[in-house]
């Protein structure tokens, strides 16, 4: 029998899920239900990756255990999961798979040991003992280059990441390594022999270019002592794994690679290998990392690995939970159906570019495509045939005598026309959806919806009812529009399961669709004297003004972990809703210099705080966090600062900001500019999101604070 293994990432288990999270895993979904439906044994991957230095902070910020930590959000992915329709009960994944479970440790340690075991393709050992000497940011789980990081503002501070703002933890210990710089050509040899090993194309470019600068060995494990959270290195329980080798290595322990039992109740050989779909920011570690280390441990490579882009905010901002961006799943699901959410996703991203997410689009969408085009097609169609045919779809012939009064009508009297018409957009929007373009894949199906839509409006059923002799002409447009209906039904299935399945039942079909393959639809598979079902709305219209006007008042109080726990059903704890205390950066160092130590008075007046203006503002080119400010500080000539605000502020609505400066700072340059001092502002969260202080009174420019 074909089988077929699609996987999502492990989600961290540090914090709660959002848009971004769900996205992967309705990509997924929607490609496991695509197999499905082609008969093809599918096993869908998802879950939570749950080991590492980031949950071991995040544990201990909200006073929990490591391993209560990951349950706690694997809590909240279940119900998510549930409410989404993604999980096993609504024909979802088949696997929740968390690092933790017994037999992933199992997996994991045969993983080790086959690649300890290895030469790599240069002759050398796989795996050795070394120093390990260098940045590292939790965030990332990742090990940073100079070229990765932002170096501090003083010599001694720690650089911050690119990615998250926040500061890398130095790391100087024994580390094991593995040898991937052994692995450059092999690796290089696997992208040219699998053209679609990485999708898309424009990624495996990236890929093979980041291979072609030179691979460093990767450092695998952590020393017990610093990290304590993670899997044993087997026989040297002094060292943890590195959480990305225990992450990755899910995607076959999960099937049984090193149990036994897992062996027995899926099955390795049976699926794998398997299309790990992915966000863009973790390919590295799937399309490098992943197949070196199945090279070495003599596991065949991954089906392929395909990579989507990243949901940015309306400003184009990479959303993150610290920069209060995220579009929280509990105010989505609460304003609209699965399906629409489902169908947005999918419609409104270019698969593997990023897309920026905005309410008012989703919103549009959900209205003008879903509302006013599919479901006004199903509503209008079953309406008719329940009015003018006894709620029985008729038989759409039409005898050679009535033949040129239904031509008049605008209908084409050869049914042959309308079903070439829809097979061969049927074969198109397959080949689409099986190369992930969603997106266009969904444009096909809307076209054919207009078709539809064109031949009722051109033909008029309304008043062909009226005329005795036109009753063949309105059979004929109403068997057309239910048959089209159909098909829709059959093909949108994997995209919007709840809702094709609805219209499917009010057409009179009874059946799942999760089992119909779109490949063997025929035209006329409709049988005419079908009885309609009970019609009911399927896409109800939403009144924009009242929602945006909900969705900001709720959007206004959420945005922290009270608001998302208070939505994981009645099952936390007083504990688990206390606000998360604030974060305050990413090491724990620093939460302690935070509390511990007091300045006298006259140290605080050594720093010269001035009241500002700003006069002018603007990017620097090729420094993408730098804003390059002239400052008003009641001086003869305004001061020129540079400011790492720009992912947060656009240059021209900072033009006239009163702001507060710190004028006694030593003058250094940065980009070639000379920064004149420094800018106030408040950071908070995990990425150090900056808001500059200001004040709510008239304040002269120059006036100092103290
Ligand atoms: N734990 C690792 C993955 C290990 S896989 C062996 C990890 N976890 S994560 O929680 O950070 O999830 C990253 C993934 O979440 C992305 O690759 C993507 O699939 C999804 N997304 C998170 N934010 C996203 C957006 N803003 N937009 C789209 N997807 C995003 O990395």
């Amino acid at each position: 029998m074909e089988t077929f293994y699609v996987t999502t990432p492990i989600y961290y288990a540090n914090s709660l899920p959002h848009l971004g999270h769900l996205y992967t895993m309705v990509v997924a979904d929607t490609i496991a239900r695509r197999k499905r439906q082609q008969g093809i044994k599918t096993y869908f991957l998802t879950g939570t990756d749950e080991h590492g230095i980031n949950i071991e902070r995040a544990a201990k910020r909200s006073g929990r255990t490591p391993q209560e930590q990951a349950d706690y959000v694997v809590g909240y992915y279940k119900q998510m999961t549930a409410q989404f329709g993604l999980d096993t009960a609504h024909g979802g994944y088949d696997i929740f798979m968390r690092t933790t479970a017994p037999f992933h440790y199992q997996g994991v340690a045969e993983f080790w040991r086959r690649v300890a075991a290895a030469k790599t393709p240069k002759g050398n050992d796989a795996l050795y003992k070394g120093h390990y000497e260098g940045w590292f940011c939790a965030a990332c789980a990742a090990y940073k280059t100079e070229d990765e990081y932002v170096k501090a503002e003083s010599a001694e501070g720690p650089p911050r990441c690119l990615i998250h703002e926040t500061p890398l933890d130095s790391v100087s210990e024994e580390s094991y390594f593995f040898r991937l710089s052994d692995y450059d050509e092999v690796l290089l040899a696997l992208y040219n022999s699998r053209p679609d090993f990485v999708r898309p194309e424009s990624r495996k470019n990236e890929v093979a270019s980041f291979v072609r600068s030179g691979l460093q060995d990767l450092s695998v494990s952590r020393l017990r002592s610093s990290v304590s959270w993670g899997i044993p290195v087997p026989d040297d329980s002094s060292h943890t794994m590195y959480v990305w080798f225990d992450a990755l290595t899910n995607y076959i322990t999960a099937i049984g690679f090193g149990n036994e039992e897992r062996q027995q109740a899926v099955g390795f050989e049976k699926f794998w290998p398997a299309l790990h779909l992915v966000g863009k920011d973790i390919l590295r570690f799937h399309a490098v990392y992943w197949p070196a280390l199945l090279m070495a441990a003599g596991v065949e490579q991954p089906l392929g690995i395909v990579a989507h882009g990243m949901w940015l905010d309306p400003n184009g901002r990479k959303m993150s939970k610290t920069l209060g961006n995220t579009i929280e799943l509990d105010v989505l699901g609460r304003h609209f159906s699965v399906d629409a959410i489902r169908y947005f996703c999918l419609r409104d991203m270019v698969f593997g570019q990023d897309g920026r997410f905005g309410y008012e689009g989703l919103i549009d969408r959900a209205n003008s495509d879903l509302a006013s085009g599919l479901g006004n097609l199903s509503s209008r169609t079953l309406t008719m045939i329940a009015r003018y045919c006894a709620g029985r779809v008729p038989s759409g012939e039409i005898a050679d005598d009535n033949l040129l009064q239904a031509k008049r009508t605008g209908i084409d009297t050869d049914e042959t026309a309308i079903a070439s018409f829809i097979e061969h957009a049927r074969d198109e929007f397959l080949i689409y959806c099986d190369n992930f373009a969603f997106s266009r894949a969904l444009e096909i199906i809307w076209s054919i919806i207009a078709r539809a839509d064109k031949m009722i409006s051109d033909a008029k059923p309304w008043d062909l009812a009226k005329d005795e002799n036109q009753l063949q002409t309105l059979g004929a447009v109403l068997y057309r529009a239910a048959e089209t209906l159909r098909w829709l039904c059959v093909l949108l299935y994997p995209i919007m399961p709840g809702a094709s399945q609805n219209i499917y039942r009010q057409l009179g079909m009874v059946g799942s669709l999760a089992a119909i393959d779109p490949a063997g639809l025929r035209w006329r598979g409709l049988a005419a004297g079908t009885q309609v079902g009970e019609i009911g709305p399927v896409f109800p219209r939403i009144d924009k003004n009242k929602t945006m006007d909900e969705i900001r008042s709720a959007t206004a109080t959420s945005g922290t972990h009270v608001t998302e726990a208070d939505a994981v059903a009645g099952s936390l704890t007083a504990k688990e809703n206390a606000p998360a205390p604030p974060l305050t950066g990413a090491t724990e160092a620093d939460a302690i210099v935070g509390v511990a130590s007091f300045i006298e008075i006259g140290d605080f007046a050594k720093v010269d705080l001035r009241v500002g203006q700003v006069i002018s503002a603007e990017r620097i080119p090729k420094a993408d966090k730098l804003l390059l400010l002239s400052i008003d500080i009641g001086e003869d000539k305004p001061r020129q600062v540079l400011a790492g605000i720009a992912q947060y502020y656009e240059a021209e609505n900072l033009l006239g900001r009163k702001v507060v400066v710190v004028a006694n700072l030593k003058p250094r340059k940065l980009r070639g500019y000379e920064s004149q001092g420094m800018v106030v502002a408040a950071s908070y969260g995990e990425e150090g999101r900056p808001v500059i202080a200001t004040f709510t009174e008239d304040v002269p420019n120059g006036a100092r604070l103290k």
